[in-house]
């Protein structure tokens, strides 16, 4: 028994090190779904439908993640997206940006 504990750790440690590796894969389909609690504003492509709201199409996904955790966190503050923001957790952060991260943007310039 003496010498169980130690590899009974080491099973532990092994396995929350594999389980952190493989928490979660990122998945832009889900990020999809997810986005339909977006699209009055920021429209499932991205593109802003109200005139407050940015275009978040093509923005990077650490870009994405980063605004929505400081919305969570309270550290960026919005009447709108702080309420939006405070349900989610980290995973669905992470496929709504890479949702909106994956959509190809394309800039006009004027004549
Ligand atoms: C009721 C309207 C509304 C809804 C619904 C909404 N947003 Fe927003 N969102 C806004 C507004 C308005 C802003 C601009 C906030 C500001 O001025 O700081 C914003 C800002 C953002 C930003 C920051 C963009 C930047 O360029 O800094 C991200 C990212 C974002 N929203 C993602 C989302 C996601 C993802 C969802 C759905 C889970 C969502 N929003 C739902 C209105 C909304």
């Amino acid at each position: 028994m003496r010498c169980s504990t130690p590899l009974v750790s080491l099973g532990l440690a092994a396995i929350i090190a594999l389980s952190t590796t493989y928490a979660h894969a990122v998945d832009p389909a889900n990020g999809k779904v997810l986005a339909r609690q977006c699209q009055t504003c920021h429209g499932i492509n991205g593109i802003a439908q109200i005139p407050i709201a940015p275009n978040i199409a093509g923005e990077s996904q650490i870009y994405l993640e980063l605004q929505l955790k400081r919305f969570r966190s309270g550290q960026r503050e919005h009447e709108m997206m702080t309420v939006v923001a405070k349900n989610l957790t980290d995973s669905e952060i992470e496929d709504l940006a890479a949702w909106y991260e994956s959509i190809k943007v394309t800039a006009t310039l004027p004549e």
